[in-house]
Parts: structure tokens; sequence; C-alpha cells
């Protein structure tokens, strides 16, 4: 149990490393048995920025996000914080050296309460009691802060909709005191109402410049919204890498189009041969 970080504390920006990079894959490669799932990655994240990562199902997001949070190992490659190279051996180290994450398999735990949750693994204590009343209090603000509506912070996680408990997933993620945040299809569970919420969430934290993040998303209309710049992941490959203004859902969608028609004339060579 430890007191630091607590959710809301001022969160310090990161250290740009010399070309303004917060957080770099380089040359990151995963094999699970026979499947690659990610050939020779190379991302970076600025300072500040907010980058999206999108990709057809299977692409590799989910598994780039778990190796960059700690979850899990790379094959070969390296991963650099702030200039630093780290080798990750868990969630936690990750968390403390300021990288957090909400996966998209979520990670609350049903049987605690809201606020419980929201303070998971950063419980506060004073004379070693847990301070329920300050972190009830503490969950509540924030979430009012964030526009999340749920019954009651002292409600059972077990008994909120998915797109309650997304919404509470993200909203421990954006007040901590990360300096990286990645979030692997933060919006998916939720309502309109809900995602919109989150989309405003992350502007007011871009506006304050002190994080800077990865989102996995499919709606490349909210993506061009909300990032600087996109990524496209295809069969655990990046493919592309431009500014948000440098694009558009039109060429979006050709790509994935023309990824959609080649694997269908794959398939049909294959039935034929
Ligand atoms: N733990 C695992 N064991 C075996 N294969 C895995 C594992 N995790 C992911 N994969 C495989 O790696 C590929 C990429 O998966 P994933 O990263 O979840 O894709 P995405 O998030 O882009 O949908 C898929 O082929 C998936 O089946
Ligand atoms: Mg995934």
């Amino acid at each position: 149990m430890t007191t630091e970080p607590v959710p809301g504390a001022a969160p310090a920006a990161a250290t740009a490393d010399a070309s303004g990079d917060v957080l770099r894959a380089e040359h990151i490669t995963k094999r699970f048995g026979a499947v690659t799932a990610l050939h020779d990655v190379n991302l970076h994240l600025g300072q500040g920025e907010v980058l999206g990562l999108l990709g057809d199902n299977g692409a590799g997001k989910s598994t780039l996000i778990k190796i960059m949070c700690g979850f899990q190992p790379p094959t070969s490659g390296r991963i650099i914080l702030e200039g630093q190279e780290i080798t990750l051996k868990s969630v936690d180290q990750a968390r403390s050296l300021g990288i957090d994450t909400v996966y998209q398999d979520l990670a609350l735990i049903n049987e605690l309460t809201v606020y419980h949750n929201m303070f998971l693994n950063r419980e506060r204590t004073r004379w070693s009691l847990l301070s329920n009343r300050s972190m009830r209090r503490t969950a509540q603000e924030q979430l009012d802060r964030i526009g999340v509506n749920i019954p009651s912070v002292d409600a059972e996680v077990a008994k909120l909709s998915g797109g309650q408990r997304q919404a509470i997933a993200v909203a421990r993620a954006v007040t901590s005191s990360a300096k990286v945040l990645l979030l692997d299809e933060p919006l998916a569970a939720m309502g309109a109402k809900e995602g919109a919420m989150i989309l405003e969430l992350i502007k007011d934290l871009k506006a304050q410049g002190q994080v800077s993040i990865i989102m996995i998303m499919h709606n490349y209309g909210q993506a061009l919204e909300i990032c600087d710049r996109i990524n496209l992941l295809q069969h655990g490959e990046i493919t592309f890498d431009k500014l948000a203004k440098d694009t558009s859902v039109q060429e979006l969608n050709d790509i994935v189009i023309e990824e959609y028609r080649r694997a269908l004339a794959e398939q049909q060579r294959q039935k034929s041969a």
C-alpha cells in the first residue's frame, strides 16, 4: 500500500528526449509461438502529444500497448522513456515510472466499490488506516468534474454498466499523475454521451499539455478530431504515420478498403490453388 501518487495530484510533465519524444518503441517484435503479432515496430510519442493507433482486429494494437505498459515483454526491441532505455518487468513498475494504462479487457475489481477502484494500488492512508472518507470525497469530486454519472461512489462496480465501468477506468487513469497514458479502445463499451465526455476530458488534458497519450480507436472521425497524429498498424507493422491535419477519413478508409481487397484476393487465390 502506498500513499503516492494520489489521484488529482498535479502531474509533472515528462522530460522529452532530444527529438522531443517522451516514449519510443524501437524495433519491437513479438511472437506468440508461430504467430508474429508485431514485426519490427517503431513508434514514438511526443511530449504532450495525442497519438491515435488505428488498425483492423488482430493487427497487434493491444499487444503493442501491453508491451509498453509492462504487461508482457517483447520478443526483441527496446522501450525508451524520457531518453532512457527501460526494461519493464510489471504493470506496477511501469506505473511507478509514470506509464498508466486502461486495458481493453478492463482491470477493475467487481467486488469493490467505485471509490475503492478509483484508488486501487494507491490507497490513501492516514496513520496507516485506509482513509475512506478522503478517498470517497475525492473520487466523487473527480467523477463529477469529469461528468461521469454513476448512482453512487459506494456502488459495487459489478452493478454498473459496461460504459460506466469503462468511464471509471478512464477516470482513474486520467486523474493519476501519469506522464504517459495508454488507452486501449477507451470508448468501446460507451454510449454516445459517455464517449463524448471522455473525448472532452482528453481534450482538456491535451490543453494542459502535461500528459502524452496513445489511444487505440476505431472511429476515424473521432480519431482525427482528438489526435495530433495517426499511426496505422496492419498485420503487425506500422504502415502509416501522418499528422491528423494532413490526412482524412477518406484516406484512412481507402487504405483499409485496400487491405480488405487484398485479403479477399488472397482468399480466392488460395481457394483456386
Ligand atoms: N497471449 C497471446 N497468445 C497468443 N496469441 C496472441 C496473444 N495475444 C495476442 N495474440 C495474437 O496476436 C495478434 C494481435 O492481437 P492483438 O494485439 O490483440 O490485436 P488487436 O488489438 O489489434 O485487435 C492476433 O493474431 C492475436 O491472436
Ligand atoms: Mg485489441
